[in-house]
């Protein structure tokens, strides 16, 4: 990276404590006033204007940044600490080479089809109702406790094959290995790694049962894939059922909360949903567009790009900051308002765009539907037990933040 601006004082700074509370301000900032922005902080090109991030995610040549860059920030005696870590990150699916993503990529994609994804439309629907059941008698929940991790938790157990009285488990792995998305310390990643490494034990023995007896699940259809060469080891095919325990949980219990916090904050779009549930797709499309789980996707550079906000060169690190794609008002009318009946051509970046375009976006979709109706038709006066003003966020330096609690009686 030699022809990077000197490094003086920040100019945009990532880490001012307003912008770790809420980043989009900053972002929209940067791109009216510096759409390819290389930060000194991040040490990589910020992009935010939404063509010149689907340029990127759509060309082939440029690659996913490694997970393992974290790691590779630490002295080297941390690093070998790390190693079991990075040993497994190196075969989740997209952050190897373009030809083991493809292979990876088409063994999924057996899986991920409409209809096995329609098909899982009655246990979503079955594991809603149970957990709204559990908390109706209270006349108040925590969505973020409650139902938003607990939900896609159970539906990944369903497809990996995980017994419903162990996905408490899964919960809380999924939530350590989350750190591995923001800056971290060593023992934080050590933590990581640990919940890492024990999901690929505790899927070793499900992977075992299923060679014996395959039965519908994703993880008879990675045994199989396996058996034919299209999964090359043991490693590799654990290595990825944690990538999707993780992929399918995180993103999807944000998609609910935000849902549910953005309704609260804008009453007039809950009055309208309510008595239209017809627009609950869009509503979810609008959430996925305004208030998307997937904060920033990471790439680098493989040759020099001319973009329209500006120019990069090769062997550069890209910060795609899919929340300023999807809030720029070259795209979107009024950009920052949230309206449920938006009408709008321009998929939003929440599930990413291209070779790497999310492959559980229906799956997500219908849980937030069906989840968000039924809150929705079972508690229809639901209402904030908290300043709707300040929202319990934790900051997860860079950009984004998540939800803690969303209190709401009902
Ligand atoms: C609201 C929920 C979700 C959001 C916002 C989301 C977002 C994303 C994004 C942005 C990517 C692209 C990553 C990149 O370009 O580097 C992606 C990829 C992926 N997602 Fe999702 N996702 C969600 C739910 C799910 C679910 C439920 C599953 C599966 C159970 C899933 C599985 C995957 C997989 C396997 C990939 C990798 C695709 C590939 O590399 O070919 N996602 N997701």
């Amino acid at each position: 990276m030699s022809d990077q601006p000197a490094a003086t004082a920040p100019t945009y700074d990532i880490f001012a404590p307003d912008v770790l509370q809420d980043a989009t301000p900053l972002l929209n900032r940067l791109r009216a006033e510096a759409p390819v922005y290389f930060s000194p902080q991040l040490q990589g090109y910020i992009l935010t204007r939404y063509d010149d991030i689907t340029t990127v995610l759509k060309d082939a040549e440029i690659q996913s940044a490694q997970l393992t860059g974290w790691i590779d920030q630490f002295p080297p005696e941390a690093q070998r600490q790390l190693q079991p870590l990075r040993s497994s990150l190196i075969l989740w699916m997209g952050h190897t080479n373009v030809a083991d993503h493809q292979r990876v990529q088409r063994v999924l994609r057996r899986y991920f089809t409409a209809a096995t994804v329609e098909g899982l439309r009655p246990r979503v629907e079955a594991i809603v109702k149970m957990l709204l059941d559990a908390v109706q008698d209270k006349g108040e929940l925590d969505v973020v406790q409650d139902i938003a991790h607990p939900l896609p938790t159970h539906i990944i157990g369903e497809l990996l094959g995980v017994p419903a009285e162990d996905r408490g488990l899964f919960m809380q792995w999924s939530r350590d290995i989350n750190n591995l998305f923001q800056m971290s310390d060593l023992e934080t990643l050590l933590k990581t790694q640990k919940a890492v490494l024990d999901v690929q034990d505790y899927m070793r023995p499900i992977v075992e049962a299923r060679r014996r007896e395959p039965r519908n699940d994703l993880t008879s259809v990675l045994v199989a894939a396996q058996r034919e060469g299209q999964l090359i080891s043991d490693d590799e095919l654990v290595g990825n059922c944690v990538m999707l325990m993780f992929g399918g949980h995180e993103t999807t219990a944000y998609l609910i909360a935000n849902s549910v916090l953005a309704l609260m904050q804008h009453p007039e779009q809950f009055e309208m949903l309510k008595a239209n549930p017809k627009l609950l797709p869009s509503a979810i499309d609008e959430v996925l567009r305004y208030d998307g789980s997937v904060d920033m996707l990471m790439r680098v550079t493989t040759k020099p790009l001319e973009l329209v906000g500006g120019k990069v060169p090769a062997n550069s690190l890209l910060l795609l900051m899919l929340r300023a794609g999807n809030r720029d008002p070259d795209m979107y009318t009024e950009p920052n308002r949230f309206d449920i009946t938006r009408r709008t051509n321009v998929r939003n970046l929440a599930f990413g765009s291209g070779p790497f375009y999310c492959l559980g976006s229906a799956l997500a979709q219908m849980e937030g539907q069906i989840c968000l109706g039924e809150m929705l038709r079972r508690m229809p006066n639901l209402r904030p037990l908290f300043d709707i003003t300040q929202p319990d966020y934790r900051p997860q330096p860079p950009i984004r933040r998540r939800l803690e609690t969303l209190r709401l009686a009902f």
